[in-house]
């Protein structure tokens, strides 16, 4: 850090390197440039710079984005934020005129600003990562639909079901957090600039033109609220909690199948590394970390919600302390959904072990209750005559089924193929491949038709780089 020169009285305190926010708000450098473009259009617009002024400031803005970009920009700490560092940097460069460009605004507003425009390329970068992954969901669940596996509940063998159909019922929880992480970006996108410190201004700012030059449905409904809301992080961190639950439900699932007492996941190196002591060691350490990893965003979330408790209208210096949070649960949940796009495809399942796993009698009780009840058996008579052959010693075995079911017996032996068992679960939205054939269509349309709603996304991160490349008018 070279000399900053005179400090701004605001900025002067022996408390600066704690007060300082440039650990967390230099990533939104780029937001603040362009917000400051947009402000800087409007100032012109409303008369209160001119247009040769508004050139030159705005110039001077796009030579700071250039700065920023190569490495060059000369950060002070002791200029506590990025606002701060831009705009002393600016007047250093366009010299008085400089002093024009905070007209009308304040770091409330701003700030405020900044974190909107930076939520959105913090979503759609989430949500590249997330199609990704979960195009890779798809991609494996396509060969193994009818691929028999043990469906469980309270981690007990209960029904039949398939890969396919276990990988998928992984997916559609995914597709609610790409919904989710969308709709976030849909209520935050209100403008907050023009709310000032807290109560507006008495010059002619135009905050509706700010907000349309940044692509926002609108500006703000009121000042006080405009500067205190941060819903939007708090939102988009639930979001990335509730996406890390989900990878982490997955990775547990990961985990216990690569153990040798299922054995219906291989123990390939993709899973993770091995033991710096036992030579036989392959552990799923990918899926384990990204379990650990959740309870990180989940603190993540915990931090913030807790900033935000109790806080007394408007700005409060606690605020700042929302970065830090947010920027760290977007960066875990990246890299998690990284690993675990790199993981699924390298998986190899235990086909020897599926198999016999899936022929475990214990799997058909329900389709032997059933096929009494075609036969016209009430069902709760089915469920207790089948009752009573599981719970008798031994176990059921096949020839037991068949004289304890008397004509319905005859039927045993298909019941209890594991494929034809799946075959004949035809319900809607159940395990039959024909049903998963028809879920992975539409996961597929689903999942194509987010794509569509991410290039409107797309469009308005791109807002960001267009006002610092075009030329100033
Ligand atoms: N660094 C501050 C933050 O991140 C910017 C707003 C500062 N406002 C103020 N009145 N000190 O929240």
């Amino acid at each position: 850090m070279s000399d900053s020169g005179a400090l701004p009285s605001y900025v002067r305190s022996p408390g600066v390197a704690f007060l300082s926010s440039l650990s967390v708000d230099r990533p939104l450098a780029r937001c603040d440039l362009a917000g400051s473009v947009a402000h800087v259009q409007m100032l012109q617009h409303v008369g209160l710079v001119s247009a040769e002024e508004a050139r030159t400031l705005v110039r001077g803005l796009q030579v700071i984005g250039r700065e920023i970009a190569d490495g060059t920009f000369p950060w002070h700490i002791e200029l506590e934020d990025v606002h701060t560092n831009i705009e002393s940097r600016l007047t250093e460069m366009v010299g008085p005129v400089g002093g024009k460009l905070h007209t009308g605004r304040s770091r409330n507003d701003q700030i405020a600003l900044d974190e909107r425009l930076f939520l959105r390329t913090a979503v759609a970068d989430v949500a590249h990562r997330l199609l990704a992954f979960q195009g890779a969901l798809i991609d494996r669940s396509r060969p193994e639909s009818a691929t028999p596996m043990p469906g469980y509940t309270h981690l007990q063998r209960a029904q039949p079901v398939s890969v396919g159909h276990w990988l998928l019922a992984h997916y559609w929880k995914f597709d609610r957090d790409l919904d989710r992480l969308v709709a976030t970006t849909e209520r935050a996108n209100v403008s907050p600039l023009g709310a000032g410190a807290l109560a507006g201004s008495t010059l002619p700012i135009d905050p509706a033109f700010v907000a349309d030059r940044l692509g926002f449905a609108r500006p703000f409904e009121n000042s006080m609220d405009a500067v205190s809301d941060r819903d939007y992080f708090a939102e988009f961190v639930f979001d990335l909690s509730l996406l890390a639950v989900h990878l982490s439900a997955l990775a547990e699932e990961i985990v216990l199948f690569a153990s040798k007492e299922f054995g219906f996941l291989e123990r390939t190196d993709a899973l993770g590394s091995g033991s710096s002591l036992m030579p036989q060691k392959r552990n799923p350490d990918v899926a384990e970390l990204v379990r650990g990893k959740a309870g990180r965003v989940i603190g993540d979330l915990t931090a913030l919600l807790t900033t935000l408790k109790g806080l007394p209208l408007t700005y409060d210096r606690d605020l700042q302390e929302d970065k830090g949070p947010v920027l760290d649960a977007a960066a875990t949940v990246g890299a998690s959904l990284d690993a675990m796009t790199t993981l699924l495809p390298r998986l190899v399942f235990g086909k020897a072990r599926l198999a016999e796993a899936s022929s475990d009698l214990e799997l058909y009780a329900t389709d032997l209750a059933e096929g009494l009840v075609s036969q016209g058996v009430p069902f709760r008579t089915a469920h207790e005559t089948v009752g009573a052959i599981y719970s008798a010693q031994g176990g059921p075995t096949e020839s037991a089924v068949r004289s304890a079911l008397g004509p319905a017996g005859s039927v045993a032996p298909l019941t209890l193929a594991p494929q034809s068992a799946l075959e004949r679960r035809t319900t809607a939205g159940g395990p039959a491949p024909a049903s998963v054939a028809n879920q992975i269509r539409s996961a597929e349309t689903r999942r194509n038709a987010r794509l569509l709603s991410l290039s409107s996304l797309d469009r308005q991160v791109g807002l960001i780089e267009e006002l610092l490349n075009e030329e100033p008018k």
